[in-house]
């Protein structure tokens, strides 16, 4: 493969990534932000649907992903390139029928729940592992009263509330917190040993655009309200649904710590865990019709260091895990200035150089452009 088509998988992939495009990433939920009056199911906007009938047309492509992650597979193990409606591969029509398969025994052994999933079967693999390893390891003696099977207590835990304020005020406090309302940061996107500028113009409440500099144009993802949408330079505008949006718009608004109490309507404390040398409280952050978070906060300092959530497809969860490093303090605020996204896709670390805060930022700069973005906005920064 040439240099040049390795750089355009990159943009995609990053692009894809970086969006959470949830084309790729996809932010499923059981109901979208904004009811669309119908939306439109696979079989309607698909040429040749014919398991995935009656799901909503915006969950198939994140079905996909979730497929490509349990067979540790690409899309063309199962696609020709630019025909995904032709069935020419047996592998796409073996997977309609491990489809069925998972269905019927969910169905029958699990009252319908999403117990079994490709993932649980395939684990990465094209075709599953169906004999145990052989350890490569010298065996141990495991004493008997060593294994617990007890869930661990919770009760000498603070409460979620407890652990949120904490962490309020471990930032900077609730006031400190309310004062910044826009944020401008310029630094530098990493993937792999690839490096890329990157840029975040944010506004509170909920409005975000990141923009990425890959060598062959702008990758721009933008959030404002209840709209997303992603351009990458070699393609059109890409609105984002309902469900794309609320993942984006959820993860701007984790950058404004006093949004968190509005995102989650009930912070439930799980456990203590061990998070790189350190313990952290883990807080489900509990959603209306969408599945929950997990927010990791270190004990010591009480700041948010890992955010893992997960969207729902008709096959199974995508999960994003984002890893919140160096906070620096600025007008009284504690902010990150490097996370990390992390997908069963890959990951990519953002490390911020330079902040302003509170500089007013027009709304029409959030506002989703007509053409992609790449052809607006030619500024190096
Ligand atoms: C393991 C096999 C497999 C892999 C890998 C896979 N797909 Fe699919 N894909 C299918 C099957 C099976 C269907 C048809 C589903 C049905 O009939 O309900 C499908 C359908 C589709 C369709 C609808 C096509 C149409 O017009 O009918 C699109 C688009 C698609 N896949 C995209 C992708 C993308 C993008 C990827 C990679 C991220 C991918 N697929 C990876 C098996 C796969
Ligand atoms: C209950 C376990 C189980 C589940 C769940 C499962 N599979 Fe499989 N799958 C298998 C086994 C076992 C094989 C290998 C059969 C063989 O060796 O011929 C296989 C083979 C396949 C193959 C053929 C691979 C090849 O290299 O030819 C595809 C494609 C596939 N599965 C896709 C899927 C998809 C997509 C899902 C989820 C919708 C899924 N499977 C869920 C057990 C499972």
């Amino acid at each position: 493969m040439t240099l040049g088509a390795n750089r355009m998988l990159l943009t995609s992939y990053v692009a894809v990534t970086v969006l959470g495009l949830s084309a790729i990433c996809g932010a499923q939920s059981a109901q979208p932000l904004t009811p669309i009056p119908s939306p439109k199911t696979t079989e309607q906007v698909y040429k040749n649907i014919q398991v995935l009938k009656g799901v909503p047309a915006d969950q198939l492509i994140p079905a996909m992903q979730f497929i490509t992650a349990s067979l540790g597979a690409q899309c063309d193990f199962c696609h020709l390139e630019n025909a995904f409606e032709k069935d020419d591969k047996e592998t796409k029509q073996t997977a309609r029928k491990m489809m069925r398969m998972m269905f019927a025994i969910n169905k029958d052994n699990f009252d319908g729940r999403q117990e079994v999933t490709c993932y649980a079967c395939h684990r990465g693999a094209h075709k599953p592992v169906i004999t145990p390893i052989i350890s490569q390891e010298e065996g141990q003696v495991v004493a008997e009263e060593k294994i617990s099977h007890e869930e661990p207590s919770t009760a000498d835990l603070p409460s979620g509330d407890q652990i949120i304020g904490d962490y309020l005020q471990a930032v900077g406090g609730a006031e400190a917190a309310k004062r910044v309302s826009t944020r401008i940061q310029k630094g530098t996107l990493t993937v792999g040993s690839e490096h890329f500028p990157v840029e975040v113009l944010a506004k509170a409440p909920a409005k975000r655009l990141t923009t990425v500099r890959f060598p062959g144009g702008d990758s721009v993802t933008g959030v404002n309200g209840d709209e997303g949408w992603l351009s990458t330079p070699s393609r059109a505008v890409h609105d984002m649904s309902p469900s794309e949006v609320d993942a984006a718009r959820t993860d701007a608004e984790l950058f404004f710590p006093n949004r968190l109490k509005l995102i989650f309507k009930e912070f439930r404390v799980q456990q203590k865990e061990q998070l790189n040398g350190h313990q952290a409280y883990v807080v489900l952050g509990i959603r209306d019709a969408r599945p929950p978070a997990q927010l990791y906060f270190d004990q010591e300092s009480g700041r948010l260091v890992r955010v893992l959530r997960s969207v729902e497809t008709p096959l199974g969860r995508n999960p994003t895990q984002i890893d919140y490093e160096d906070y620096r303090e600025d007008g009284g605020l504690k902010t990150p200035f490097r996370w990390t996204v992390a997908r069963p896709s890959g990951r990519f670390t953002i490390q911020i150089e330079q902040m302003q805060q509170n500089v007013p930022i027009e709304d029409d700069k959030f506002a989703k452009p007509a053409t992609p973005h790449s052809i607006l906005q030619h500024d190096p920064g």
